[in-house]
């Protein structure tokens, strides 16, 4: 049986997460070094990938996302290479350039991509069939019929497609996601999800035009939901409604059809008893108020038969105050930034860090022959088979919002569909 190699990786988008650079310079966020370009240089430092190359749209932002990685990475941490070939070259502006890089891939390397939400299809799809293994952030797909065709895709490609739904590594949730197996039937599921409404601006290319906050943000609660319920209950119907008014005034100014705060009720219909049904509400809003001491607000409710759980995972006992900012609260479980004793990266137990190095140690097994890819569906991964129900939830919402009316969720044959 082979061992397993160093993996090739291919970031696709240089944006806030993947660089911590953004248009307007440094991210002002809780990403400000980013998440994949990090964790991936700290993979090659651990032997696990190897040769990396990023694909962004406008290759005269090189040069400083360059700088800005020196610094910020390869300044603070010990024997950081933050190396990698870039796409398009030359100064030039070209959306079709991630072609060009994945066309000088191997089968069996690995895509991430963290782009806008409108090009992760054509992205993955593109990748898939040259043979590459793909991790794509949430939300995987806009439209169920596109999130339908990757599953089919990674299937007969025989490669891991994964969605970045990293939440599932944090501990907290994946230990309520095991008490909640033992509660007994599903009864109610509660989720707020918000970001100051200073992200109005940092979204403005594409806020209300190409996605919506729903997608943003309640894709996250919305996959701990149905990770969940996997295998007990299932979605049928969908209603959405929103508030507006503020994204669409000063000083943010969105196009008309912006929403603010969007609410998802979603039916859920128990898979081992008829008479049990329960309901979720999945509510995420970029208009919360500034200052608040938290980027992301984001807590739940779960009740069950036998009981209930709550989660706060945006204040965790864990705050500091400042004279010029006032207090905030800090979530190294996620991402941990601050260096180890001896000056190294020391993040590797964060659940950002861990979902993206748990798709590239799957991509090398399966590269090994030690595992398949579709062995990673029993297991609870956030693969492509495993989260199509949360992009149902997703698009019949946005269908539910568009249409004025409740949308259906069914299952024909293998495939689910939007009625
Ligand atoms: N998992 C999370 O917590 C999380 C957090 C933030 C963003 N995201 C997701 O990541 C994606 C990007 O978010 P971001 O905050 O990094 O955005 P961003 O706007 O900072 O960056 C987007 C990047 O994509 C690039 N891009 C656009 N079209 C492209 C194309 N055709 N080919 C190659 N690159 C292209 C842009 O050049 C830019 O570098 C979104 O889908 C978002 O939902 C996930």
């Amino acid at each position: 049986m082979a061992s397993e190699q160093t993996i090739n990786a291919l970031m696709c988008g240089t944006g806030e997460y993947t660089t911590g650079w953004t248009g307007s310079g440094a991210s002002q966020s809780d990403k400000k070094i980013g998440v994949v370009a990090l964790t991936l240089f700290d993979l090659r430092r651990r032997g696990k990938v190897d040769h990396l190359a990023m694909v962004g749209v406008n290759g005269k932002k090189f040069p400083a996302i360059r700088e800005h990685l020196q610094t910020n990475i390869a300044g603070a941490y010990k024997d950081m290479d933050v190396s990698f070939d870039e796409f398009p070259k030359n100064n030039l502006v070209d959306a079709e350039s991630y072609k060009q890089a994945i066309d000088k891939m191997k089968p069996g390397e690995a895509v991430i991509i963290f782009t806008p939400d409108t090009t992760h299809y054509p992205i993955a799809v593109y990748a898939i069939e040259r043979g590459l293994h793909v991790l794509v952030t949430k939300p995987a797909t806009k439209l169920l019929s596109h999130h339908n065709d990757l599953i089919a895709l990674a299937k007969k490609h025989k490669v891991c497609c994964w969605v970045e739904h990293h939440k599932r590594f944090d501990p907290v949730y994946s230990d309520a996601k095991a008490r909640a197996a033992t509660l007994g039937e599903f009864n109610f599921f509660n989720a707020w999800m918000s970001q100051p409404k200073s992200q109005l601006t940092t979204f403005k290319d594409w806020a209300g035009k190409e996605s919506d906050i729903s997608y943003y943000l309640s894709s996250h609660h919305i996959d701990v939901c149905c990770w969940i319920l996997q295998d007990t209950a299932v979605p049928t119907r969908v209603v959405a409604s929103a508030a507006t008014g503020i994204a669409t005034s000063e000083p943010y100014n969105c196009v008309p059809q912006t929403e603010d705060t969007i609410t998802l009720l979603v039916d859920w219909q128990s898979t081992k008893s008829q008479t049990h049904k329960g309901t979720a509400v999945y509510t995420a809003s970029w208009t919360a108020p500034l200052k608040a001491g938290v980027h992301s607000a984001q807590h739940w409710y779960y009740m069950a038969e036998k009981g209930e759980i709550s989660v706060d995972q945006a204040h965790r006992g864990y705050d500091v105050t400042l004279d010029e900012t006032g207090k905030a609260w800090y979530n190294p479980f996620y991402m941990k930034y601050s260096p180890s004793e001896s000056g190294h990266f020391d993040g590797q137990r964060g659940y950002g860090y861990i979902s993206i190095e748990k798709f590239i140690d799957a991509a090398r097994s399966v590269n090994a022959g030690l595992t398949t890819a579709d062995e990673y569906d029993k297991n609870g991964f956030p693969t492509i088979a495993n989260t199509v129900l949360t992009t149902a939830i997703l698009h019949a919402g946005r269908i539910s919002l568009d249409e004025k009316r409740p949308v259906g969720i069914k299952k024909e044959g293998d495939l689910w569909v939007l009625e």
